[in-house]
């Protein structure tokens, strides 16, 4: 221990360590444990600061601590902290209220619960109920969570720890650009990866599918970005053969990509979409929004015992209104273009990075071997070590994708051009450390 009683960072995850599940992932060789945060800032027990751009994997969308946000959950907490769902409380109602007015298209009926694979979960329910079909077509790549459903939608074999997946799941090509599935080139490529969705039906299912399950921007896929015109050219051959869309904005949602729904100008009106991370600043809560005729599909019971805490009902209001108050979607837009012309002239100079994509606040740079030049062998070993570089000039960033190779930047929506400019010459300072020290790439 310390003088002032604290523990130091070391002591928190060595505690940490020990009495987690060793399948706990943490980031770095030698785990970060944080102590406090506010605005885009985090510190460790040691005191030592850094700018979070990977905002709690994307969960706090308006900054860590905002006043307005913890102000209302406090306030919420002193008057009522948990009933259930069998008792409305108002901040659930004016949620569910402010979430029907909010989403896309004329979706109409709100469902709460605690995290996004709860959330797909549900929705894939809906869907099949709403159908009296089964089948549901997910993305390679995709992600949607920890449950038995969530593992078999989830197209990444690295989060399935069970090999009996649920059947009624078919996994369609990711749009997938830089690594085109089938050696094309956008738009040349004429959205082969959506056609092919037809043929998927026509082989793998028996015909008419319940549904479509796909993230708007495949986050843990690695920030995969779909080209123009894939989203709907997907979603109009799963409306042929009988399916509801279920826009997953568990990641994109909540202003992330610059619009306040990642979907949004794609021309596509979802069926159902689900939300989580971003909604309430990072409170647990996740919800599932669509029409009344979906919704009333639904004959058993339904409850979800810590669905819709008003506590962290209260949270999500508050996030709603903080990000349009502070004009917070727009700044998205325009510091998420800044950060990107930057991460694109860090590309040109370091050949190591081969693709940065993403819209918005949720950027990923997909580092390769590029050895000989044009090499994409995934460039797993560098992509650690820009983790451990950045975070010894203090910038926390993520890492996804497939390989474990793409770099994922995405801090609060409150990130200012300072503070991007700031990351942009950690970024600089640490991809030129890992050159330094050689090129080998796992
Ligand atoms: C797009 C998407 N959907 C669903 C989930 C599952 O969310 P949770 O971890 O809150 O259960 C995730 C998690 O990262 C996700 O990225």
């Amino acid at each position: 221990m310390k003088d002032d009683d604290k523990p130091s960072s070391a002591e928190v995850a060595t505690k940490f360590k020990q009495y987690l599940f060793p399948s706990n992932a943490t980031y770095y060789g030698d785990a970060l444990a944080i102590e406090s945060a506010s605005g885009i800032r985090v510190r460790d027990y040691d005191g030592r600061e850094y700018l979070d751009f990977f905002g709690g994997i994307l969960t706090i969308s308006v900054g860590h601590a905002h006043p307005k946000v913890n102000a209302a959950a406090i306030a919420q907490l002193r008057r009522l902290g948990h009933v259930s769902t069998l008792y409305p409380t108002l901040a659930l109602a004016e949620l569910a209220e402010k979430l029907v007015r909010l989403v896309p298209g004329k979706l109409e009926r709100a469902f709460f619960c605690t995290s996004g694979t709860e959330a797909d979960e549900t929705a894939v329910a809906l869907a099949q109920v709403h159908t009296g079909r089964q089948e549901i077509v997910a993305l390679r790549h995709g992600s949607s969570g920890r449950s038995m459903l969530g593992q078999s939608l989830t197209g990444h074999s690295k989060y399935r720890v069970v090999p009996s997946q649920v059947a009624a799941v078919k996994h369609a090509h990711a749009p997938y650009c830089y690594r085109c599935p089938f050696g094309l080139r956008f738009p040349s490529c004429e959205l082969r990866c959506a056609d092919d969705i037809e043929e998927l039906i026509q082989t793998t299912t028996t015909g008419v599918i319940a549904g479509f399950i796909a993230e708007p921007i495949l986050g843990v896929g690695g920030v995969i970005t779909p080209p123009p015109g894939w989203l709907k050219r997907a979603t109009d051959i799963v409306k042929r053969y009988g399916g509801v869309f279920i826009c997953d904005e568990v990641q994109t949602g909540f202003g992330r990509t610059g619009s306040m729904w990642g979907v949004d100008g794609e021309g596509v009106d979802p069926d159902i979409v689900t939300m989580a991370k971003g909604i309430a600043n990072g409170f647990p809560i996740s919800a599932v929004v669509t029409t009344t005729a979906i919704a009333s599909a639904w004959q058993g019971g339904n409850i979800a015992t810590f669905g819709g805490n008003p506590v962290s009902c209260a949270a999500a209001s508050a996030t709603i209104d903080v990000l349009r108050e502070e004009g917070l979607v727009e700044n998205a837009a325009s510091t998420g273009a800044h950060l990107k012309g930057g991460l694109e002239a860090l590309k040109r100079r370091h050949a190591t990075i081969g693709d940065v994509r993403g819209r918005g606040l949720m950027l990923g740079l997909e580092l390769v071997r590029d050895e000989p030049a044009g090499d994409r062998t995934p460039a797993v070993d560098a992509t650690l070590r820009v983790l451990e570089e950045t975070k010894k000039r203090g910038l926390l960033v993520g890492r996804g994708g497939l390989y474990g190779n793409v770099v994922r930047v995405a801090p609060p929506l409150v990130a200012t051009r300072r503070d991007v400019d700031d990351a942009l010459t950690i970024l600089e300072a640490s991809f030129a450390a890992i050159g330094a020290v050689g090129s080998s790439a796992g």
